[in-house]
């Protein structure tokens, strides 16, 4: 596993945004594996503003996201196709055919679809607080692949400031698998901010185990783990 260290979050998005800016640029047919949450937003917004600097073509790339909740609506404020559309897709020109969601009709050919693509070129990542990467949460199997999943009670605290109340937190979603991920055949884990100190620790110190899902990526043959001052203070990378 690579690490770098860099100072700010800025950073990191403009590390993030690079890589896959140059990813699509080098291959205009990639597939790139998505995910939602505030880390990857700020390089989002740099893609977008890449694309409108230079002219950059997606009109060739897929893209398949990590996870969607289950229970809100499609087109609503909550969705994570909402956010990505918010976040990246209303502005650069990826048909809509070609962005993928695993949702409940799907969830069962998810992986299949992603497969009949060529598999994930790059694959985005952040980590929850307790471990989780996509929605797979604490024990999910590393041989899991697309499926329902419930969430954790802390994730569901943590992601109500995104809802008007824990009420109308989803309780399940649907989450690429852990095998699913490991899948790709290149992983950027972008982690920022002190929330993210002590699960940053867990992951250089601990063993693999089911208990800890993020803990699997150190077996990954291509993974980046980028970082910020803040998050990483307790390693010298
Ligand atoms: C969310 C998402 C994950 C995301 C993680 C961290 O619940 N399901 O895909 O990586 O939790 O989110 P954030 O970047 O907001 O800390």
């Amino acid at each position: 596993m690579k690490i770098i260290k860099l100072k700010t979050q800025l950073d990191v998005s403009k590390y993030v945004a690079n890589e896959i800016i140059h990813q699509v640029k080098n291959n205009p047919k990639s597939v790139l594996g998505l995910a939602t949450g505030s880390t990857p937003h700020q390089a989002y917004q740099l893609i977008k503003e890449d694309y409108k600097l230079n002219n950059r073509d997606y009109s060739q790339v897929v893209t398949f996201n990590l996870d969607e909740y289950i229970g809100v609506d499609f087109d609503g404020p909550n969705s994570y196709q909402t956010y990505m559309k918010n976040a990246l897709f209303d502005t650069l020109n990826i048909p809509k055919e070609n962005q993928f969601f695993p949702l409940v009709d799907n969830a069962d050919h998810y992986d299949d679809l992603i497969k009949k693509h060529g598999g994930i070129d790059l694959q985005l990542l952040g980590v929850g607080i307790n471990g989780h990467i996509a929605f797979n949460e604490p024990l999910s199997p590393f041989n899991s692949l697309t499926r329902i999943v419930e969430l954790a009670e802390s994730t569901r605290i943590r992601n109500s400031k995104y809802f008007n109340s824990i009420e109308e937190v989803p309780t399940h979603a649907v989450s690429m698998g852990i095998a699913s991920i490991m899948h790709a055949k290149r992983i950027i884990l972008a982690v920022t901010g002190k929330s993210k100190q002590l699960i940053i620790k867990r992951f250089l110190e601990e063993p693999i185990n089911e208990a800890l899902p993020v803990s699997i990526l150190k077996t990954h043959p291509n993974i980046t783990l980028i970082i910020d001052e803040e998050a990483g203070e307790y390693i010298s990378a």
